[in-house]
């Protein structure tokens, strides 16, 4: 069974209206008064966006499964100025995501903005020897999670009058890849699950976007030399992407600039997908 961990909560709601960037100039709070969920927040992509969030104002649930690196980050997140708290989820067990969402709604008094980006590589093997096994965990942690995180995540959104959501697909949202059956199947999937989304809740104040990295750099990627120069061979920029330039793209679609922006699926990837 697993517990949900307020293992670094601030609740001040009014101590931390601005964050000093260490630029001399105090970062924009485009975000204050809001609460993010973000899952796999411990690592990569969600650490990257949780922290941007909460630099922008949010009170920042840090959920992830690693359970020591969702506190870190939420340590690191209010030894800055922020505020944050972790939590454990795992999101292929839907009691655990429910759990999760409801000590964010209840730690910070709502939830506005969600972010469920958790998410494996899984193996790789060609689909007719695809373990079933295999198959099930990528299922089941990067479509099933992404559908229990929205299940729980809407009506509290719904609660706080409205907000906004980011589903994290991948270039694999559209493209094939060989040896990744599984993983490109639930990345195109969620593309559909967060159109369908989006239709549903458009007319009651909720936004739902899907953003498509290329290949980024993070440790996903565990390959050795040989199999990460193949892939920045895949983007005619040259080069892999960072953690920095998927946040970039999932702030902006969290925040009120993207007010028009719904129901669409949102590529970072350095023109892989334009070749
Ligand atoms: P990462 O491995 O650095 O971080 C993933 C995080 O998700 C980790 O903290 C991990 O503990 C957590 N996680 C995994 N399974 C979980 C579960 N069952 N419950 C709760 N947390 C769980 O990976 P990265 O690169 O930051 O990936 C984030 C998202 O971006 C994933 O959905 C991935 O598919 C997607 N993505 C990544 C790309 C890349 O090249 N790195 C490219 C396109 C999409």
């Amino acid at each position: 069974m697993t517990t949900s961990l307020s293992t670094h909560a601030d609740t001040d709601t009014d101590a931390h209206t601005h964050v000093d960037t260490g630029t001399g100039h105090p970062a924009p709070q485009e975000f204050a008064g809001r609460t993010a969920l973000v899952t796999g927040a411990a690592s990569g992509i969600g650490l990257e966006i949780a922290r941007r969030l909460a630099e922008a104002g949010a009170a920042v649930v840090v959920a992830d499964h690693n359970e020591q690196g969702a506190s870190d980050a939420a340590r690191a997140l209010t030894d800055a100025g922020g505020r944050a708290a972790a939590v454990h989820v795992d999101v292929t067990d839907p009691d655990s995501v429910r759990r999760a969402v409801d000590f964010g709604a209840e730690t910070f008094g709502a939830l506005h903005l969600a972010v469920n980006n958790a998410g494996i590589a899984g193996a790789s093997a060609p689909t007719g020897e695809y373990g079933v096994t295999d198959w099930q965990r990528v299922i089941d942690t990067n479509l099933n999670g992404v559908f229990y995180s929205l299940r729980f995540e809407l009506p509290q959104i719904l609660a706080a009058g409205g907000g906004a959501v980011v589903n994290m697909s991948s270039i694999l949202g559209t493209n094939g890849f060989g040896g990744s059956s599984a993983y490109a199947a639930a990345k195109h999937a969620v593309v559909g699950l967060t159109k369908t989304t989006a239709v549903e809740y458009a007319a009651r104040g909720v936004r739902v976007n899907a953003v498509a990295p290329g290949f980024i750099d993070t440790p996903l990627l565990k390959g050795d030399t040989i199999q990460r120069e193949r892939l920045v061979a895949l983007h005619p920029q040259g080069r892999l992407g960072t953690a920095e330039e998927v946040a970039e793209l999932t702030l902006f679609l969290l925040s009120d600039r993207a007010s028009f922006i719904n129901g669409s699926y949102h590529l970072v990837d350095g023109g892989y997908a334009a070749r």
